[in-house]
C-alpha cells in the first residue's frame, strides 16, 4: 500500500493537512511542524488539539503538520474515528479526502483479517460505514473510479471498500434511500469476503489449479463469513444476506447452496453483480485486471444469471454502452 497522505521531505515523517485536525480531538502521536528545515514538536501526544493550537497554525499559515512514520497506525485510528469530520471538509479537494478514506478502509479491513479473533474490530465497521455514507452517496462512482487507479498490494483488502462504493451507487439507482438500509448494504459489501480470513492465504492466492478440497474450502467463505459477522453481533438480515449469498445466482448454479430465482433477495443480487465486476477489473494474485469493457462483455454473456432489474441499473451506473 502507498504511504498515507503525502510523503514529507524527511522520510521519517508523514505530512498531514492541518484541515484534518479536529478541535478537541487527540492523535495518539506527537505532532510536529516544519520550522525552516527542522521538525519541531508542536503538540505532545498526550495533549488534545485545542482551538488555540489550530488558530496558531492558521496565523502562521502552516498548511501541514507532521507525524512520525512510526506513529502511522495511531494516525489510521485517528482517521477512522474522525472520518465524518475529515470527509465534511469542503475546502479540501475531493481527491485528498478520497485517498484518506481509501487508506483508512484498507487499513481497517487488513486489521480485521490479521486479527480475526478480535470481534471488536468488526464492531467498528458499521459506525465507520455510517460515517462515510454521505461521502459515498455523493461521489460513489467518481470515488470508485479514482480508487481503482491506486495500486493495491492486496486484492482482498481493497475489494471491500470497492464493492461498498458501487453498492451504494446501485442502491440509489434502485431508489433505496433509507439510511439504515444503505448502511447495512455498505457493511455487507465491506465485509463480503471476510470468510476468507479463515482460509489459509496460500489457498486464497494460489496461482495454479485448485484441488477439489481447496475449491470446496474457498466455496465455503460466504457461510463462514456470515458466521463471523453474526458472532460479532452484526445481525442485519441485509448484511448477512449479502455476505452469505454473493456467489449464488438466478439460475441456481452458484455456491455454496445453489439458491436461485425468487429465493434471492435484491441485496444478494446486487452484491453478486458488483462482486463479479470488481473482481474482473482488479489485479488478483492469479489473474491480471481486465478493462471495464471486457468485464461488461463477460457479464452480458451470463446475463440470465443476474436479476434483470438490478443488472440494467448496474450497467447504467457504470456507464456501459450498447446493452
Ligand atoms: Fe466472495
Ligand atoms: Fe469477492
Amino acid at each position: 500500500m502507498r504511504q498515507i497522505a503525502n510523503k514529507s521531505p524527511e522520510p521519517n515523517f508523514i505530512s498531514l493537512n492541518r484541515e484534518f485536525l479536529k478541535p478537541n480531538s487527540r492523535i495518539n502521536a506527537d505532532i510536529f511542524i516544519l520550522l525552516g528545515k527542522r521538525y519541531t514538536l508542536y503538540a505532545n501526544k498526550d495533549m488534545q488539539i485545542s482551538f488555540n493550537h489550530l488558530n496558531r497554525l492558521k496565523s502562521r499559515s502552516e498548511k501541514k503538520v507532521y507525524i512520525r512514520n512510526a506513529d502511522g497506525s495511531a494516525l489510521y485510528t485517528y482517521f477512522e474515528e474522525n472520518i465524518a469530520f475529515i470527509l465534511s471538509k469542503e475546502q479540501v479537494p475531493f481527491e485528498e479526502k478520497a485517498e484518506i478514506l481509501y487508506q483508512t478502509s484498507y487499513s481497517l479491513i487488513k486489521n480485521i483479517f490479521e486479527n480475526k479473533e478480535d470481534l471488536s474490530l468488526l464492531q467498528r465497521v458499521r459506525p465507520f460505514i455510517k460515517d462515510i455514507l454521505p461521502f459515498l452517496d455523493r461521489y460513489h462512482m467518481q470515488f470508485y473510479n479514482l480508487i481503482k487507479l491506486y495500486k493495491s498490494e492486496n486484492y482482498t483488502y481493497s475489494h471491500g471498500i470497492n464493492v461498498s462504493a458501487i453498492l451504494i451507487a446501485l442502491a440509489s439507482k434502485l431508489n433505496i434511500s433509507d439510511r439504515e438500509q444503505l448502511t447495512d448494504i455498505g457493511v455487507g459489501g465491506f465485509l463480503l469476503d471476510i470468510g476468507k480470513a479463515e482460509i489459509p492465504a496460500d489457498i486464497i492466492n494460489k496461482k495454479g489449479v485448485l484441488t477439489h478440497e481447496e475449491n470446496e474450502l474457498i466455496r465455503s467463505h460466504p457461510i463462514i463469513g456470515a458466521e463471523i459477522v453474526k458472532k460479532a453481533g452484526l445481525l442485519s438480515p441485509i448484511t448477512l444476506d449479502i455476505i452469505a449469498k454473493h456467489h449464488e445466482n438466478m439460475l441456481g448454479t452458484g455456491y455454496p447452496k445453489r439458491i436461485g430465482g425468487q429465493a434471492l433477495s435484491i441485496y444478494a443480487s446486487m452484491a453478486q453483480v458488483v462482486d463479479t465486476f470488481d473482481a474482473i477489473t482488479s489485479d488478483r494474485p492469479y489473474s491480471q485486471a481486465e478493462s471495464k469493457a471486457v468485464a461488461v462483455k463477460y457479464l452480458l454473456n451470463r446475463r440470465e444469471e443476474y436479476n434483470s432489474r438490478v443488472f440494467l441499473s448496474f450497467l447504467e451506473i457504470i456507464g456501459a454502452e450498447g446493452h
